[in-house]
Formats: structure tokens, C-alpha cells, sequence
């Protein structure tokens, strides 16, 4: 049976181009489901993948009746886990996106005692040998065996981990899209937990990381993440403000992967759109001509506005990303190698 990859939703696409570095071929949204990969391969040659939150193996593929639990469950106890008449412990984990007349929990309990009855299978929620998967879209179900029990996101301990972080996934999918490789200059101006500059030193060790944060304590915790995450090559992090960088920072940087506040503790609409078009303005002088930006923005309108004024910018390329239930715009954006 086919694997099952699970991505962020909107970042697909960086899936794929990992599978194709390794001469593998995928197929994203299978069945329509966002956030999902589907590949062929062995999975123990995949458990590095960057992009990738976890691997499951797929089981079925069923359109429920209705949006019931009856039907759910009616639809669901015709899989077969075989694996289980042999003693072997399970867990029913639920992920669910659309409208249904029950919350995930009930269906995991009600599949659970649907399977404990057939095979007298015992049901161990913190390891079980066989974490059964299911996830529901609208009257969609994929049923699957997970084969990760971490993330694979979860690369490192955060010793410092504020709520606004990135997970690493998606912090990756932003260093591929600004085609960050070889050899380079990298910025990350709104460094945070660090999450962006770890994963650049991690993923692409022949880039030069500058981070910077304009809060002192931040940079502390970042440093402490990258200490914990091997520290080596981690990158440089300094406390500076990304609307005033021209004169600390030397010009001439291949790529800034950019992850400003979304402005919901900054107050008033006005403060967010100042902070980015100032930002946007030292970007545009401390690119080299051809060098990319990548950023993300809650103001999706107000973003490509800002962008579309500065002469020394073009947009390449623009998409919606789904970051923990909150729909951000991503922005792919080049200094031009001369302003038209
Ligand atoms: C959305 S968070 C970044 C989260 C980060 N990507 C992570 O994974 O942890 C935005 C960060 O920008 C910082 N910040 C806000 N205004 C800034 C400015 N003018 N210059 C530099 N950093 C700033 C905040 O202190 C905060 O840590």
C-alpha cells in the first residue's frame, strides 16, 4: 500500500521536490485532502525528510454515509486489521477537518470498542504497536498505520519555545522557496526562537546564517535552541531592529526568509503596516540584485500592496499557507536586477 506523507497545508509542493531529490515521485492532496503526500517507497528511506511531519501507511480509502458517528462508525468497522488477532495493542487517533455531528474523541472510542470486541485486541494509548489513523474530510475518511511516533518536525528540544514559533517543517519550506543552496548569505530579521536560522544551518550548512531579534531575551532563547539543536554552524544571532538594518548589516545577502509578527499583540493596523514597509525598504537595499525574499503575512491585501509600491521589488510568486488553523499569505518576492 501506498505512504502517506503529512505536510502543512499550502507547503505540498516542498514535499514533492524533496521526494524528486531523491528520484521519488509523490502526488499531493490525494483525494483533495490538504496536507497530505502520497508516495510510493520504503519508509525507513524517507524518515529524514524536512518537509514531513509523519508516515503512515494507508489502509483505505471510504466515502461515509452521512456526518453521523452511526455512520461513521458503520463505514469504519468495515477495515480490517489483521495485525491484531495476534494480541498486538492499538490506539485510534482521529484528525478531523469539516462538519460532523460528533468530535473526534467519540469516534476514537467508539472504533476502539468496535475493535476491542472483534479481535480482544488490548487498547494502549501511550504505545501501541498498531496507531490506527484516521482522518475525516467532510464524508471523506483515509484510514491508515502511523509509522512515526514523533514528528519528524521535532528535530531538536526547544528549550525556548514562544507561541508565535514556526515549526521546522515550514521553516524549511520557506528556505526552499528562496531557493536557498549552496553557498550564500542568508538573513532571518525576525529570528524568534530561532526556528528558520537553525533549520538553514541544519539543512543547508554551506549558507551563512545572520539572525537577528529586536527583543535581548529572544535572542537568548534562539542561541539557547540552536546550543540544543547542535549548535555548530547554528548561525549568528544578534539583537538589531529589521526596520533599521542598513549600516549595521553588510549588503549583498543572497536571500531573507522573513516571519514578522502577524500584528495581533502589535495594536493598531497602522503599527503593522509601518513595520513591514519599513522592513520591506531595508530588504530591498540589503538584497544583491536577483536575490530573493521570502516572507509571510497575516495582511495578505496589505502585503502585496507594499510590495506592489516598492520599484526594487517584484513579486514572483504568492500562495496561502495554513499555519495552526491561522491562513497567512507566503510571499516569494525578487529585488530586481535593475528597478523599472
Ligand atoms: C512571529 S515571531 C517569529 C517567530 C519565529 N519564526 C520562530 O519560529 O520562533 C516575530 C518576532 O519578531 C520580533 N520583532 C518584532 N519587531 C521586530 C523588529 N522591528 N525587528 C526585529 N525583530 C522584531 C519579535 O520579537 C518576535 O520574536
Amino acid at each position: 500500500m501506498p505512504l502517506l506523507l503529512t505536510a502543512d497545508p499550502g507547503l505540498e509542493d516542498v514535499v514533492l521536490a524533496e521526494l524528486a531529490d531523491r528520484g521519488l515521485a509523490g502526488e499531493a492532496r490525494p483525494y483533495g485532502y490538504a496536507g497530505l503526500v502520497r508516495t510510493e517507497g520504503d519508509a525507513a528511506g524517507l524518515l529524514d525528510l524536512r518537509s514531513v511531519h509523519h508516515l503512515i501507511r494507508e489502509r483505505a480509502h471510504l466515502t461515509l454515509p452521512g456526518r453521523g458517528l452511526g455512520d461513521a462508525v458503520a463505514a469504519l468497522s468495515g477495515v480490517a486489521f489483521p495485525e491484531l488477532a495476534g494480541g498486538a495493542s492499538f490506539a485510534v487517533r482521529v484528525h478531523r477537518r469539516g462538519e460532523h455531528g460528533f468530535k473526534s474523541p467519540d469516534l476514537e472510542r467508539a472504533l476502539g470498542a468496535v475493535l476491542v470486541e472483534r479481535y480482544r485486541a488490548p487498547v494502549d494509548l501511550e504505545a501501541p504497536d498498531l496507531p490506527i489513523r484516521v482522518d475525516l474530510f467532510d464524508r471523506r475518511a483515509l484510514v491508515g498505520i502511523q509509522l512515526t511516533r514523533a514528528p519528524l518536525s521535532r528535530r531538536y528540544p526547544k528549550v525556548y519555545a514562544p507561541p508565535a514559533a514556526l515549526k521546522t517543517t515550514v521553516a524549511y519550506g520557506l528556505l526552499r522557496l528562496a531557493g536557498v543552496g549552496g553557498r550564500g548569505r542568508l538573513l532571518d530579521p525576525f529570528t524568534g526562537s530561532g526556528t528558520v536560522a537553525i533549520e538553514a544551518a541544519q539543512a543547508f550548512p554551506g549558507v551563512a546564517v545572520v539572525a537577528l531579534d529586536i527583543r535581548p531575551r529572544v535572542v537568548a532563547g534562539a542561541q539557547a535552541n540552536a546550543a540544543a539543536a547542535g549548535g555548530a554552524g547554528a548561525g549568528r544571532f544578534l539583537r538589531a531592529d529589521a526596520r533599521r538594518l542598513v549600516g549595521v548589516l553588510p549588503p549583498g545577502f543572497d536571500w531573507i526568509v522573513a516571519n514578522p509578527p502577524f500584528g495581533r499583540r502589535l495594536g493598531r493596523d497602522l503599527d503593522l503596516r509601518a513595520l513591514y514597509a519599513r522592513f520591506l525598504d531595508q530588504a530591498a537595499l540589503l538584497l544583491r540584485p536577483g536575490g530573493r525574499l521570502v516572507f509571510l503575512a497575516k495582511r495578505r491585501g496589505m502585503a502585496a500592496r507594499l510590495v506592489a509600491e516598492r520599484p526594487a521589488l517584484r513579486l514572483r510568486h504568492r500562495r496561502v499557507v495554513e499555519l495552526g488553523g491561522l491562513y497567512v499569505g507566503l510571499f516569494v518576492v525578487e529585488r530586481r536586477i535593475s528597478p523599472s
